[in-house]
């Protein structure tokens, strides 16, 4: 099993699909940011379905499973029903290729336990499992791999965890990038969308692909990509009902002071929606924090991305 971990837009989906095909290796890829809030394993095999009628072996292999003749002998599993049974008729169909699991923190919102699933796999198909996710935390809060009472205990696994480029190679690509396009762009345009978007390479391909495409305006730019940030956060932070305010409150106030100590936070909340217990902050911020939307060092809290930070504070 590999785990490929790094926040949005740092390149996880790219570095996988480009391994993978470049290797040519038989995969199917089921994205899981496309599955509904509360996860059914319908909706999960409908996700599966549209990944194998991708390519010309997946639909044969989805022929086959339909006609049964792919035995269950010896799978050892007592199915709850028979939608269970569908699934791991297709999944043992898949024996032999990579199973690409992207997103794959949204499977913890289920009444299905996908961790046990997973874990059935690892342990009796052959079938090499690719997870990822840009929700860290939460990721590691499905996999639970260090619970002793969790399915995928103790199982031996690689993480690559994928960082942003360093400033001069963010620069170079975006660089490389105008040569290519044969566009001249001055030298302050690049120190500055290196400084205003970091090294998200993400974040580097939709500024050059905006100014490529006809959109000179940087800043204009930069005010699309925050925009952009803050649907994802919005939509995010929906999951949390009736508590979202006091999310929104201590993101705001994490953006304004750039880097905010956890009784600044607290302080804020207080005085704009009301005390607020530690035990509620302390979870409020665990959850920002394993959602990749803050990250804490010795200074205290800040957004975790130079371009959400922005869109937080003038669209949030
Ligand atoms: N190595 C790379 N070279 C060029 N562009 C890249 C590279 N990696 C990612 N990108 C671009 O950045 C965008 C975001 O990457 P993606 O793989 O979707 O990130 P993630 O899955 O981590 O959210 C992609 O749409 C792609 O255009
Ligand atoms: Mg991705």
């Amino acid at each position: 099993m590999v785990v490929v971990t790094g926040l949005r837009r740092y390149g996880k989906t790219s570095l996988m699909l480009t391994y993978l095909n470049e290797t040519g290796k038989r995969y199917v890829y089921v994205d899981c940011k496309f599955l509904p809030p509360a996860v059914s394993l319908k909706s999960f095999m409908s996700l599966l379905e549209a990944g194998l009628s991708n390519v010309d072996w997946g639909r044969r292999l989805l022929g086959k499973v339909s006609l049964a003749e792919v035995s269950l002998g010896g799978f050892g599993l007592k199915f709850k029903n028979k939608e269970e049974e569908n699934l791991l008729r297709t999944i043992k169909a898949l024996e032999g290729s990579v199973l690409v699991v992207d997103e794959a923190q949204a499977l913890r919102n289920s009444a299905y336990r996908f961790d046990s699933l997973l874990a059935y796999i690892f342990d009796n198909l052959d079938i090499k499992l690719m997870i990822s996710g840009s929700e860290v935390g939460l990721l590691y809060r499905f996999l639970r791999i260090d619970d002793p009472s969790a399915p995928l205990y103790g199982r031996a696994f690689s993480e690559i965890r994928i960082k942003p480029l360093p400033r001069d190679m963010a620069r170079e690509f975006l660089a490389e990038g105008f040569k290519q396009e044969k566009i001249s762009v001055d030298e302050r345009v690049l120190d500055e969308a290196v400084e205003n978007l970091d090294g998200v390479i993400g974040w580097l391909t939709y500024f050059g692909y905006s100014y490529v495409t006809g959109e000179a305006d940087a800043k204009r730019i930069y005010e699309g990509a925050s925009k952009l940030a803050v649907e994802e956060l919005k939509r995010a932070l929906t999951l949390y009902g009736e508590g979202e305010p006091r999310y929104r409150e201590a993101l705001k106030i994490v953006a304004t002071l750039r880097s905010a100590s956890w009784s600044e936070i607290k302080r804020g909340i207080g005085a704009r929606l009301g005390e607020v217990t530690d035990s509620k902050l302390s979870n409020i911020l665990k959850n920002l924090k394993d959602s990749g939307f803050i990250v804490k060092d010795e200074n205290g809290y800040s957004i975790s991305d130079p371009v959400l930070a922005r869109g937080i504070l003038s669209y949030l």
